[in-house]
């Protein structure tokens, strides 16, 4: 398996239709943190990150129906949230209709939508495109810098 970044708009946005997945908001700048991953040269799934600090949004997923139970999703939901580390983010949300039963397997977990911050509200997926009834999900990837007392010191040093 190979990983794109920054894929194709119009790759993203036909497997993301074919799952009923939203797609208005999709513009080239947002898809610079997506990611496809490409099996015998073809784009088999994708996935989508928003940043804002040290939240962020993991987005439409979605591996062709062909390609599925194979691994693919739980690669793809690894990578993003390597990069996603990798960039600072310490608690990663999303939102699903669908997919609750396998997003709580990667270690998300539901909670009320009332609890999501500022930085998640201001989405499109959270304020307009997802449904009212879909579920907020999150999963803490790190322990909070500012929290630690090892880089506090490493600062005052
Ligand atoms: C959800 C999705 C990305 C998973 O991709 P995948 O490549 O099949 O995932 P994996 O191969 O890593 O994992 C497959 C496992 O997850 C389970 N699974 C897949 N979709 C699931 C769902 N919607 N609910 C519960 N379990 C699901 C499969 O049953 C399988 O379990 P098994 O290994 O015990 O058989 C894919 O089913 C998909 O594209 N669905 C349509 C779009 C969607 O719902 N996206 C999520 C929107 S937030």
């Amino acid at each position: 398996m190979k990983i794109l970044i920054s894929p194709p708009e119009s790759t993203v946005k036909q497997l993301l239709l074919e799952a009923e997945l939203p797609t208005l908001d999709i513009t080239p700048e947002k898809l610079k943190t997506f990611f496809a991953c490409e099996v015998n040269g073809e784009v088999e799934g994708v996935v989508g990150l928003e940043l804002d600090g040290p939240v962020g949004l993991l987005r439409s997923l979605v591996v062709s129906p062909r390609s599925r139970s194979k691994g693919l999703g739980s690669a793809l939901v690894a990578y993003a949230e390597g990069v996603a580390r990798a960039k600072g983010v310490v608690w990663l949300y999303l939102l699903t209709t669908t997919a609750e039963r396998f997003f709580k397997r990667l270690g998300y977990e539901g909670i009320p939508r009332e609890m999501a911050p500022p930085e998640i509200q201001r989405t499109s997926e959270f304020s307009t495109l997802c449904p009212v009834s879909s579920v907020l999900m999150v999963k803490q990837l790190s322990v909070n810098p500012t929290l630690k007392p090892t880089s506090h010191e490493s600062e005052v040093a």
